[in-house]
């Protein structure tokens, strides 16, 4: 059984306060929130204002992937918005040690995303440092687009050293999850799946998540 993430980014945006609502009475563990900042994707999506609007609806851990360029300099502002965990991108962070550690010293778990064309070898020396990796499974930016099927075997040599190093590190895939590739994913060693396309698209988004839930 993973944890469920859904992404905001496909909910009506209009409408977040019902979101979270929705959320809240769901099984959801986890609400995932992209800040997108025009630079490191071609899309610009919320900040820290949003997040910290959100926060007081919701009772669901917070899960920010930072799409930003230079990420080191909002930890600090997204642990004050509400975060509970907060993802950097490798691609975008020259000292991706040091970020690690700065987020767990302001109290929130860590997170490394890795695009698609990112090894996962290039993470293994910070692996101790980090409470979450997240793998795209499509090029960030966008919801709605097709999973890359390079993606197993990706989380099968991640968890396998994860586990040869004896960390408790969380896989996390994000891009393109759904009902085809949910199960496969949970077999090959991903511990949350984020969804936003196919929870926020589908005509009852509580029984979407019950049902990736049950697998
Ligand atoms: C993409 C974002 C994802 C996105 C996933 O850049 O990081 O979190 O919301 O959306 P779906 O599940 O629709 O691919
Ligand atoms: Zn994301």
């Amino acid at each position: 059984m993973a944890l469920i993430a859904p992404s905001l980014l496909s909910a009506d945006f209009t409408q977040l306060q019902s979101a979270a609502k929705m959320l809240n009475e769901s099984q959801a563990d986890w609400f995932h929130l992209d800040v997108m900042d025009g630079v490191f994707v071609p899309n610009l999506t919320f900040g820290m204002p949003v997040i910290k609007a959100l926060r007081p609806h919701s009772t669901k851990v917070f899960d920010v992937h930072l799409m930003i360029v230079q990420p080191e300099r909002y930890i600090d502002a997204f642990k004050d918005a509400g975060a509970d965990i907060l993802t950097v991108h490798l691609e975008a962070s020259t000292h991706l040690h040091r970020s690690l550690t700065a987020i767990r010293q302001a109290g929130m778990k860590s997170g490394i995303a890795l695009n698609p064309h990112s090894r996962v070898d290039q993470i293994f020396d910070v692996l101790e440092n980090t409470d979450v990796v997240c793998l795209m499974s499509v090029n960030p930016g966008f919801g709605g687009q097709s999973f890359i099927e390079r993606t197993y075997a990706k989380v099968e040599a991640l968890k396998n050293e994860i586990v040869r190093q004896g960390l408790e590190t969380l896989i996390e895939i994000d891009g393109g999850v759904s009902d085809k590739n949910a199960s496969k994913l949970i077999a090959s060693g991903a511990d949350v799946l984020v969804a936003g396309n196919f929870v926020f698209g589908s005509s009852n988004p509580t029984q979407t998540i019950a049902d990736l839930k049950a697998l």
